[in-house]
């Protein structure tokens, strides 16, 4: 090893998710593997890539499974009980496959002062599920979150990558319209 980041080539088998799909197999290709030495190597503590690279495992297993913890926990030189507890700790790591969109409503204090309440509401009668839930067409996951950083425009959401802002019962019925 010369750039001080955790070898990773030779101690990372491939873990079989046990689902019927192929692409389940979990396993970084060498390119990722390669991303995954370069973020190390950019902390002083490699483990300080850990979200990074759990944001990289679910954009490619669709979500963190328990075989996927172990997976990245190999990846660190950690137990899979220490990654699983960051998983669980944050909202926007799923544990099962969520839906094709997220919808993600901050209910934090400038959110929650300027509408997040009516916000919610609404996305529940619309969605027909609880913050938390996906609905049964797996179209949208529907989650609360924690503050976003963007409290000026209160209250907003993220919506898959992006942040909507100045949210309105009006804004949230175009923006489910414009969702395929
Ligand atoms: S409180 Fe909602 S973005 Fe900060």
């Amino acid at each position: 090893m010369t750039d001080g980041a955790p070898s990773t080539s030779n101690r990372t088998p491939a873990v079989q998710a046990g689902l019927s799909d192929p692409a389940t197999i979990v396993s970084f290709s060498e390119a990722q593997l390669g991303e995954v030495r370069r973020l190390q190597s950019v902390y002083p503590d490699a483990r300080g890539a850990l979200l990074p690279v759990l944001h990289m495992a679910q954009e490619t297993f669709g979500y963190i499974s328990l075989e996927v913890e172990e997976y990245v926990a190999a990846l660190f030189d950690l137990s899979p009980a220490h990654v699983h507890e960051v998983v669980t700790f944050y909202t926007l790591y799923f544990r099962e496959r969520p839906g094709r969109h997220i919808v993600a409503v901050c209910h934090n204090l400038s959110c929650h002062l300027a509408g997040a309440p009516g916000i919610i509401a609404h996305l529940k009668q619309k969605l027909g599920v609880d913050p938390g839930e996906t609905t049964a067409d797996r179209r949208v996951t529907f989650l609360t979150v924690e503050c976003l950083c963007a409290c000026e425009a209160a209250p907003m959401a993220q919506v898959d990558d992006r942040y909507e802002l100045n949210l309105t019962p009006e804004k949230i019925d175009r923006l489910l319209e414009g969702l395929p």
